[in-house]
Parts: structure tokens; sequence; C-alpha cells
């Protein structure tokens, strides 16, 4: 095998400043709260795949079912020379488009870019392996820090997948669409998933199954902060709330302290007092309509061509056209 090419635009340190900074902001404001991003290291992607393979999780095979239906229609339409995936993590369901587009004639590159070094690094040499001849050009990167720096490649599709969209608020998702746009050259496309309104029993479950994996992957963000930033956090001490937001119409996740703690973050010189019941946010999940989302497309730059969902209609992917 060829090693695949990773470029590194967020380097350990980089990494490392971030989360200083992230971390002491979001631990000092009230609420407390902490971003996303800092779930997944190495633990914290295999845990994420395990929410994957959860009965309750329903995204993952309901947008699984959506690509593997469209995949052929996806290649045909697009032509697209080169396939960028944000937040690739294990490119998994990735492979139906890969397939595809490599069935059709068109496909060179493939540019996975992601947080997690670990994942992407993974994923990046299995495909290299499974897919002779495609040039694999990972980037270890933040999709909401280095869009305009992404190689080029001919006719680009830029995939965004598993509802990861969702996880970005109202205003970062207007800023991330735009930076799409003006990575992209009129003409090229984005593929994006997005998790749909639904009852809410149902949300709720995907988000707080039965197993405690969602949990365990909640309180990950702690073991973290205590292993980068020398924390002391008593990880069990941490509930994991998943709760529906209805007018915002997203799942909030939280950790709730189970009693009073005075927490130590050695190498930030920081102390922080949680109160019992008091509650860490940590992941907002929001669910999508089908107007909102094409409003949010069309007001970044971008052209709807189809909206496709599972046969249930529980999730959404969506193939839009960057506009002039
Ligand atoms: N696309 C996969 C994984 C979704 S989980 C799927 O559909 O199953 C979200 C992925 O996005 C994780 O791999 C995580 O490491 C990555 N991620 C989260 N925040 C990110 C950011 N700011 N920049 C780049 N990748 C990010
Ligand atoms: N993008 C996934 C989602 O919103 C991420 C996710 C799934 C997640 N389960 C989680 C994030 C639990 C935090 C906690 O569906």
């Amino acid at each position: 095998m060829t090693e695949p090419a990773v470029d590194v635009y967020l380097t350990e340190d980089d990494a490392a400043q971030s989360l200083r900074t992230d971390v002491h902001n979001g631990l000092t404001a009230q609420p407390k709260w902490l971003p996303p991003k800092w779930f997944y290291d190495a633990r914290g992607s295999e845990l994420f795949e395990e929410i994957t393979r959860l009965p309750e999780y329903y995204p993952t095979n309901a947008e699984r079912e959506v690509l593997a239906t469209r995949a052929a229609e996806i290649a045909r339409v697009t032509n697209a020379k080169s396939l960028v995936e944000l937040g690739s993590g294990s490119s998994e369901k990735t492979r139906l488009l890969l397939d595809a587009l490599r069935d059709h004639g068109t496909l060179g590159k493939f540019i996975p870019l992601d947080v997690s070094a670990t994942a992407l690094r993974e994923a990046a040499d299995q495909i290299s392996t499974d897919y002779p001849g495609l040039v694999v050009h990972g980037v270890v990167g933040d999709f909401t820090r280095h869009l305009d720096r992404l190689p080029d490649g001919g006719t680009r599709l830029v995939a965004f997948l598993g509802g990861t969209i969702g996880n970005l608020e109202a205003g970062e998702r207007a800023d991330f669409l735009g930076a799409v746009r003006a990575a992209l050259e009129p003409g090229e496309y984005l593929l994006l998933g997005a998790d749909l309104v639904k009852d809410p029993s149902v949300l709720v479950r995907a988000y707080d199954d039965s197993q405690g994996v969602t949990a365990d992957f909640n309180r990950n963000v702690l073991r973290v902060i205590n292993r980068e930033l020398g924390a002391d956090f008593d990880v069990d001490a941490f509930q994991h709330v998943a709760l529906w937001n209805a007018e915002q119409e997203r799942i909030e996740m939280r950790l709730r302290a189970q009693r009073d703690m005075r927490i130590t973050v050695g190498e930030l010189d920081l102390d922080v007092e949680f109160g019992a019941g008091e509650e860490l946010r940590t992941e907002t999940s929001a669910k999508f309509r089908r107007e909102t989302l094409t409003a949010e497309l069309s007001a970044a730059g971008f052209e709807l061509q189809e909206f496709w969902t599972d046969k249930a209609g529980r999730f959404a992917l969506t193939l839009s056209q960057a506009t002039d």
C-alpha cells in the first residue's frame, strides 16, 4: 500500500492551545459549557462508532439507506472528480459514494477531513488499501476554521454526513455553510445529511440509549480534560442528560453534577465549583425541517437540487450546487 498523504492543519500544539481556551471560557461561563469537538479523542471516536451501531440510534442506518438508494444518481449528476468529506470519522457510509463514483468513472481523489487524527489516519489507510488507484489526501483539521485551505481537484463534491450540521448553532451554521460556499467554485456540489424533526421520544432514545454508550461518550469529554489539562473530574459523579428542546427543535446533552464538587484544572490554574444538580452543557443536535434547511442553504449561496429521505422519513440527504 502507498501511505496516503495526510496534511495536518491542526497541530497538536494548536489543538492543545484551543482546548485550553475553550475549557477556560466554558467552565467559567454561566451556565457552564464545553464545545463538542473535544469528545473525539481515540476513545471518543470509538465510542461514537459504537453509538452508530445501537438499535436506538437511527440516523446512521437511515442515512445509509438514502446513500445506498441514491449514490449512482449522485455520481451521474455531479460527475465529481474528487470527494471531500468533512467530519469524516470512519468514512464507513462514504464507501457507498466512493463505489458509485468509481463505477461512474470520474473519481480520482478522496479528501477526508477530521479533528480526530486517529480516526482520520485509520480511515485514510483503510480506504487507500481498499481503493487501489484512488489518491487519498487526508486532512487533520477543524471544519469551522480550515475550509479556506482545502486541496482542489477538479469538480468537487463536498459531503457533510451524519447530521453533524445539527451540532452547530444557527449562527455557526451560517458561517460554516458560507465558508463551504467560499471554498467552492460555482457549479460544485454539497451533499448534506440532516436529521429531521420527529416524535420526541424517538429522538430522546437516540441520545440516551439503554446500554449507556451515549452516556459514556458524553462523559468522555471530562476524561479528555483530566488527561490533557491535568483536571480531577470524578467522571462517574456526572449524570448524562439528553432532553428535547421543543422551542428550538434540538436535543440538548448535558452532564449533571450529582453532588457539590470543586474541580481543579491543574494546567489552567483554575478551580471550578459545581453545585449538586448543576448542569454542564456539552452538545446540541438540531433537527431540521425541509423549508428551513433549504432556506439556510440558499442564504449561503447553494441551490437545492435534491431533497431525499429514507422511506420512514427520518433523515434527509440534500444535494445542492454552489451558485454564482
Ligand atoms: N461522518 C461520520 C462521523 C460523524 S461524528 C458519520 O456520519 O458517521 C462527527 C465527526 O466530526 C467526528 O469524526 C468528529 O471527530 C468530527 N468533528 C467534530 N467537530 C469537528 C470539527 N470542528 N472539525 C472537524 N471535524 C470535527
Ligand atoms: N452528530 C451526532 C448527532 O448529533 C453526534 C452525536 C450522536 C452525539 N450522539 C451523541 C454527540 C451524544 C454528543 C453526545 O447525532
